[in-house]
């Protein structure tokens, strides 16, 4: 059983680049199972997430490879058509594989899907999305059952945003008898990449106006390659860290134009930032305003998956805080475990205040995987260690964040308390 352990108080500084995007990535190896021929993700993050993604596949009869950080996916011999609840309940974002199964195999069956303990998440609109072109489910025992004899494009409007139904009717539209228009999609950077490996199979997807998209079923679609984008919640993850010690850092390989949310609220706090040469160069060393309101949204609003990081860094700002969860009802989990650091939070419903301090060292807990990464943060910032256990909810979405880190000049390493 890992253990990280953090020796808070170095100021951070110096270059790193992120590893591939793990919610890009998961729904493309998805969709990688409507072709019958191999794909190839380059710059594929090693992490817990794409292994359970990688295990369901090889149930379903796909043959995986790795070169380096290249993902090579042979999907020409996938019989499986059904998934057990132990490796959907690994992940929400198994859910999506219903999808794809109808694409291909006009029936799939799997378990329900799991995920980071943040809220209900409940999966209606991936439902309703897949009934809307024509599939038959039921839900027995456990498990979702979707059957169909052809998928019919059809006109969908959802009724709330979400980035996995839309993924979901994308991969169910595409081998899809006729034309299907989906209406209030999600906006996020990852829905486009989801799109540009479509269209790179033989997919004929179109972006109509802001958030409709429309598609125009095809026969069948072929191989390809992909690099996978740099990871835009880690590369916040890392400017969180650097914020939280007020030192700098440079991502040499930043998602450009997809953080804006996130940089204007680090600018707002006295951080500086500049752009070079698809490199981001941001300085924290004037880290010092709080932030009096801000709220997470659909992007390309504030983006959820930030929030806790960034809750870190504000428990060691002067002044008052306050953020309002919007998405997940369950990410001020963490809260208890900052105050435990002596980080002064009170948590209201949906809403949180934080009142900035001087944080201790001790022993925390991670249960989820932002949350988890955002304990990191905080002991960094910290007088003294801290050791924070629960990892494995850490590696769901970072390949080594103590390799990291530690490139950044942190004291932070990882034990194995059973090999001691
Ligand atoms: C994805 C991301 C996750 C991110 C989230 C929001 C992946 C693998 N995960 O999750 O990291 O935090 O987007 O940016 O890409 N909802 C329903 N019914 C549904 C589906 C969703 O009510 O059928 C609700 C959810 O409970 C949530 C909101 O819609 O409150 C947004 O969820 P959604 O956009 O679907 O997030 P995920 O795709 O699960």
């Amino acid at each position: 059983m890992d253990e990280i352990h953090v020796i808070g108080g170095n100021c951070l500084k110096g270059s790193i680049t992120v590893q591939g995007s793990k919610n890009t990535v998961l729904p493309i190896m998805a969709a990688s199972l409507l072709q019958r021929e191999i794909c190839v993700l380059r710059g594929c993050p090693r992490i817990l997430d794409v292994c359970y993604m990688e295990e369901i596949l090889h149930i379903l009869g796909v043959v995986t490879w790795w070169k380096g950080h290249d993902l090579y996916l042979d999907c020409s011999k996938v019989c499986g058509r059904e998934i057990a609840s132990e490796y959907t309940g690994r992940m929400r974002c198994s859910v999506i594989l219903l999808g794809a199964l109808l694409g291909r195999n006009q029936r799939g069956v799997i378990g329900y899907p799991g995920g980071c303990v943040i809220g209900k998440r409940p999966i209606d609109l991936h439902l309703y999305a897949l009934k809307s072109l024509g599939a038959i489910i039921s839900e027995k025992n456990g498990k979702i059952q979707a059957d169909c004899k052809k998928l019919k494009g059809q006109e969908i409007n959802f009724p709330d945003r979400s980035v996995g139904a839309t993924e979901q009717a994308l991969l169910a539209a595409v081998l899809a008898e006729g034309e299907t228009v989906l209406r209030n999609c999600a906006r996020e950077p990852e829905i486009t990449w989801l799109c540009r490996f479509l269209q790179k199979m033989g997919a004929r997807i179109f972006h109509e106006k802001e958030g409709c998209i429309r598609v125009q079923g095809v026969t069948s679609l072929y191989g390809t390659e992909m690099l996978i984008p740099a990871d835009r919640i880690v590369t916040g993850t890392y400017l969180c860290a650097a914020a939280a010690s007020r030192g700098s850092v440079t991502v040499e390989n930043a998602p450009e134009g997809e953080m804006e949310a996130f940089l204007e609220v680090y600018r707002k706090m006295g951080g500086q930032y500049e752009w070079k040469s698809g490199k981001l160069i941001a300085n924290g060393a004037g880290i010092q305003f709080s932030v009096p309101f801000l709220e997470t949204e659909a992007y390309p609003g504030f983006p959820t998956d930030l929030q806790s990081p960034l809750l870190a860094v504000l428990t060691t700002v002067p002044g008052i805080s306050r953020i309002r969860e919007n998405i997940f009802e369950n990410r001020f989990k963490i809260c208890s475990e900052l105050t435990k650091m002596g980080a002064h939070i009170e948590v209201r419903g949906s809403e949180v205040k934080i009142c900035g301090s001087r944080l201790k060292g001790c022993r925390l807990r991670a249960e989820e995987l932002r949350g988890g990464a955002a304990l990191v943060i905080a002991a960094l910032a910290a007088d003294g260690e801290s050791v924070i256990e629960g990892v494995p909810f850490i590696r769901r979405g970072y390949e080594d964040i103590c390799r990291d880190l530690r490139y950044l000049q942190a004291e932070i390493y990882m034990e194995d308390i059973l090999s001691v």
